[in-house]
């Protein structure tokens, strides 16, 4: 047994008094206080639930007409029409010497296509030629026979070339090989009497040929025209071949 001392025991027992009386002694209520002040906003809500699907809108107001696009192709060519009425009978004309334009204009035809002939000789001399002191050299590129060769090279002022000496006969050689041709006419042939050769101006080939090893070689009398190859050399051959050829023109003297 323990013993307190008696103050202890004093305020012990005040404590217990009090609350004892707390209970014992509850006032009545007081009155209702004032409102408090407004509170602060409160968290964001949950997110709510999915909407009901709205119903389909009115039409739009139409769009604004679109860019151009690019050209299309040309169309086919349509079919051929219909053949048109006949027209009226035309007035009487007055005489004219009708015969004599028909003339005229016949030979303006002839002009122009010969003028055409001389523009297309002109442009293909200029393309290439060969030159010497005292002429120039040009390989037609038109396959002739050795008449036709004569002639053309004849219309034009000049003669199926003769290489008379080894100068000539050398840069008309050249001319073939750096043309990358093989063999071309040239003015020598035996057409008169067989086995004289003869240059196409009728000199004879007593100061100068080229023949190639073994040539000239007719057994059958056949070839009496002479072509030159590309090595220089000359060889007799049919005059009725078709092949290059080339004409020699004198130039003017000064
Ligand atoms: C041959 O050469 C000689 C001397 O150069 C000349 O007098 C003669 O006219 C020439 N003959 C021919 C056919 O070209
Ligand atoms: C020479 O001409 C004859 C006849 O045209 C031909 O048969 C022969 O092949 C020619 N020779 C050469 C080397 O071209």
């Amino acid at each position: 047994m323990f013993t307190l001392p008696w103050w202890r025991m004093y305020v012990c027992c005040c404590l217990s008094c009090s609350t004892l009386l707390f209970f014992v002694l509850k006032g009545d209520d007081g009155e209702k206080g004032d409102p408090g002040e407004e509170g602060k906003y409160g968290k964001m809500g949950r997110r709510g639930p999915k909407g009901i699907k709205g119903e389909l809108g009115d039409i739009g107001a139409q769009g604004n007409i679109g860019k151009t696009g690019p050209i299309g192709k040309k169309g086919e060519k349509g079919e051929k029409g219909l053949l048109g009425i006949p027209g009226g009978k035309g007035k009487a004309g007055t005489v004219c010497d009708c015969g004599r334009y028909r003339k005229v204009v016949g030979q303006l035809d002839i002009s122009v296509a010969r003028l055409k002939t001389s523009m297309k000789f002109v442009k293909n001399v200029i393309a290439g030629i060969r030159e010497t002191e005292e002429k120039f050299y040009y390989i037609v590129q038109e396959e002739k026979n050795y008449r036709e060769s004569v002639t053309h090279c004849r219309i034009r002022g000049g003669m199926l070339a003769m290489p008379k000496d080894e100068a000539a006969n050398t840069l008309i050689a050249d001319y073939i090989a750096k043309s990358g041709f093989f063999r071309v006419f040239i003015g020598v042939n035996d057409l008169e009497r067989e086995g004289q050769y003869v240059f196409t101006d009728n000199t004879p080939l007593q100061n100068y040929s080229n023949w190639k090893e073994g040539e000239p070689s007719d057994p059958y009398g056949h070839e009496d025209c002479v072509e030159m190859l590309s090595s220089g050399r000359w060889n007799d051959t049919e005059c009725h071949l078709t092949m290059y050829f080339v004409c020699e023109f004198v130039k003017k003297k000064k």
